[in-house]
């Protein structure tokens, strides 16, 4: 099969803000303890903080994570987090049904980020809670000292204010299985007088309101447009989530959920348009894609601690799923389609970081290893940073019954002007045929292969373990001509390459 794809340097989408590769961090399961916390393993440091991990992270090089939750967050009081640790109660966690000791909390956390070299994106309880708790916790964390949260924050040991820019109001509070779940209405007028009172503490936040928990929600996208019409004035970015699963052993349909993604943002992207023209408003609102992932495999294993069977344990392991090569696939689409639908999602959120549906996995006492996942995540942080390019993509196409036609090749590019350099991500979908792909690159001279990496495994259900960490991983690739002003690159069946070019402008 052979695909055209054109790259001009002066068809652009948007400068791609990177914070679309942001992670997530929840207390749930492995999350925190054993996962980024554990105080007795021989590399962690003085808070507790295990360096394995926080090097995986650096490497990731994320601009943000979002913090505590989640569903967790709907029943979390901010509070029982700070002060001496030994103070701090051991609480029930109605979301997950486990324990939670409160050892890791907001002054831990915002270390940690410095360690890792992230910023925070803090979440308020807006399910079991309200304004006041919000205000308090945004006052505790960012108010000067001379106020009353400001002095408390210095009594537990800092006297800065940490200045968190992006707060979410709430999370997935359309969702029947959210702690304090809300009617549209309900949620809208809250979320627009927490809004409120947050601003007339700090206009310059970054106020996150809830959408849909996924476009299969019976209130989408009625959610998204009463929701904005209560608060289109007072936020910057909706928040969507959406996990891809393969319960039916279906790779087509499987490898079509980011055709299913990119309808559903163009769908918000219309919604915000919508109330923004009702409204009559100047302001721009995007998306805030705080939740996506693959989320599927530890369902099954999970059922008994969901179901209280196990009675409240502390940080068992729950949603470790464990990624093969066909998930690589998936996230390395979905990542293409944040790139392409950069003009309107300003944020995103890989769900989760380490061991929870995570690209990082830890062993307690043991070492950090990579899953699959991990590496088209690491080449996109890295390499997709810059303006992304409207390339006009010419596929043979197959049908799937999720998404109606869907092309072979899924590919997006980006132009980084500092560096001189121009990099695509392209998968092939098809498992039985390659790709031959023509790239013509129209304004751009000289140029010049500087990185090829290729990752094919001929068992789509291949996993790394903490034994065998290497299993799926990259190669570098070969093949890729950059000659006469295009590009040629073979795609093996089932692959995800990236080609990264060194240009001129001519
Ligand atoms: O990331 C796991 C869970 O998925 C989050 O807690 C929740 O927001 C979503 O349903």
């Amino acid at each position: 099969m052979r695909a055209s794809v054109t790259a001009h340097r002066d068809y652009v989408i948007a400068d791609i803000d990177n914070r679309i590769y942001g992670a997530f961090l929840e207390h749930l399961g492995r999350a925190i303890y054993t996962g980024i916390y554990e105080p007795d393993h021989p590399t962690a440091d003085k808070n507790g903080m295990r360096g394995d991990v926080a090097q995986l992270v650096r490497d990731l090089n994320v601009p943000m994570v979002r913090y505590p939750g989640g569903n967790f967050v709907s029943a979390y009081n901010w509070e029982d987090g700070i002060g001496p640790k030994e103070n701090r109660p051991t609480r029930l966690d109605l979301a997950w049904h486990t324990s939670e000791s409160n050892q890791v909390g907001i002054h831990e956390f915002a270390d940690w980020c410095d360690t890792v070299g992230t910023d925070m994106m803090l979440a308020v309880n807006l399910g079991s809670r309200g304004l006041e708790e919000a205000r308090n916790f945004v006052e505790y964390v960012n108010g000067p000292t001379g106020s009353y949260w400001g002095d408390l924050r210095r009594q537990n040991g800092r006297a800065e204010p940490w200045d968190v820019k992006l707060w979410c109001l709430g999370n997935e509070m359309d969702g029947p299985w959210q702690i304090g779940h809300k009617t549209a209405e309900e949620y809208g007028r809250l979320a627009g007088e927490t809004a409120k009172a947050l601003r007339a503490f700090d206009k310059s936040l970054e106020l996150i309101v809830c959408g849909s928990s996924h476009s299969n929600m019976p209130t989408y996208p009625e959610w998204e447009r009463v929701v904005l019409e209560h608060t289109y004035e007072s936020v910057d970015h909706i928040s969507l989530h959406m996990y891809s699963s393969n319960h039916d052993k279906h790779t087509p349909n499987y490898l079509a959920h980011n055709v299913k993604l990119e309808t559903y943002i163009s769908t918000v992207a219309s919604t915000i348009d919508y109330v923004k023209a009702k409204t009559r408003s100047k302001r721009n609102v995007t998306i805030s894609f705080d939740e996506w992932n693959v989320w599927y495999h530890s369902h099954k294993q999970d059922r008994a601690i969901l179901d209280g069977k196990h009675g409240w344990p502390h940080a068992p392991a729950l949603l470790e799923d464990i990624y093969n090569f066909e998930d690589v696939l998936q996230v390395a689409c979905c990542l293409n389609t944040f790139i392409r639908k950069s003009d309107v999602v300003k944020l995103a959120c890989i769900a989760q970081l380490v061991n929870v549906i995570a690209p990082i996995m830890t062993e307690p006492g043991g070492g950090a290893w990579k899953q699959t996942t991990y590496y088209p995540f690491y080449f996109a942080s890295l390499f997709g940073r810059g303006r992304a390019l409207n390339l006009l993509v010419n596929s043979p196409v197959y049908e799937s019954s999720l998404a109606g036609d869907v092309p072979y090749l899924d590919v997006s590019g980006v132009e980084n002007e500092a560096e001189g350099t121009l990099t695509f991500f392209l998968v092939n979908r098809s498992g039985d045929e390659p790709l031959e792909v023509d790239l013509s690159l129209q304004g751009y001279t000289d140029a010049r292969v500087v990185d090829h990496q290729l990752m094919v495994h001929e068992d789509l259900n291949a996993v790394n373990s903490a034994a065998n960490p290497d299993n799926v991983r990259p190669q570098t690739g070969s093949g890729a001509k950059a000659e006469g002003g295009s590009l040629t690159v073979s795609l093996p069946p089932h692959s995800y390459q990236m080609v990264r070019l060194s240009v001129s402008k001519g």
